[in-house]
């Protein structure tokens, strides 16, 4: 039995509110990435927040609150990508908790949604990257079904 069976009717993210973001949530999903990930990246923020905002379908930027407070949020886009391949994917760019709101079913609640979202859409498949040190993440999207891909990231330093 999953948690979320628990109790007949309810779910552990049912306290979570999950909705599409606007432009009014730019400075919380800010603070909420730089409490997560220790730098402040508003103009990345910002334009991954507008591309989302004017993609519709295409680009999904969720938040997650708590009594009424963005506390997480979550960016994925949809890659229609390479010609040939079988059917369209998606790319989840970014999941972040505030460190202070984590392990009350908000990322699970973020997810929920992003799924329910991409399998409207027809897509079949989720990828990510993570740092290799990224270990909350890796540990999350390891009990959320993800898999290693069977790609190889290469990189060549050009400096
Ligand atoms: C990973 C992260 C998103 C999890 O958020 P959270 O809201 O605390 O997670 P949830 O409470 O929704 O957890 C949902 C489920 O995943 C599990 N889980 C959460 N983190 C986990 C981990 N690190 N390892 C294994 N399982 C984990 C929970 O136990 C829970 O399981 P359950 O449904 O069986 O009870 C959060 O810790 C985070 O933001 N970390 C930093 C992310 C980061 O570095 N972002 C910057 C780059 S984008």
């Amino acid at each position: 039995m999953s948690s979320d069976d628990m109790y007949a009717g309810t779910l552990l993210t049912d306290e979570v509110v999950v909705r599409s973001a606007t432009e009014d949530d730019l400075d919380a999903i800010v603070k909420v990435d730089a409490a997560a990930g220790g730098i402040v990246r508003t103009q990345y923020l910002f334009r991954r927040l507008k591309m989302a905002l004017q993609d519709g379908g295409i680009r999904l930027a969720l938040v997650g609150e708590l009594d009424g407070s963005v506390v997480g949020f979550v960016l994925a886009a949809v890659d229609y990508g390479e010609f040939g391949r079988a059917a369209p994917s998606a790319v989840l760019d970014a999941l972040s908790v505030h460190p202070d709101f984590r392990g009350h079913h908000v990322a699970a609640a973020l997810f929920r949604q992003v799924e329910m979202q991409l399998r409207a859409l027809g897509i079949e498949t989720l990828r990510t990257e993570v740092a290799w040190d990224q270990e909350e993440l890796m540990g999350f999207f390891r009990h959320a079904g993800f898999l290693p891909a069977a790609r190889l990231c290469l990189q060549k330093e050009l400096a």
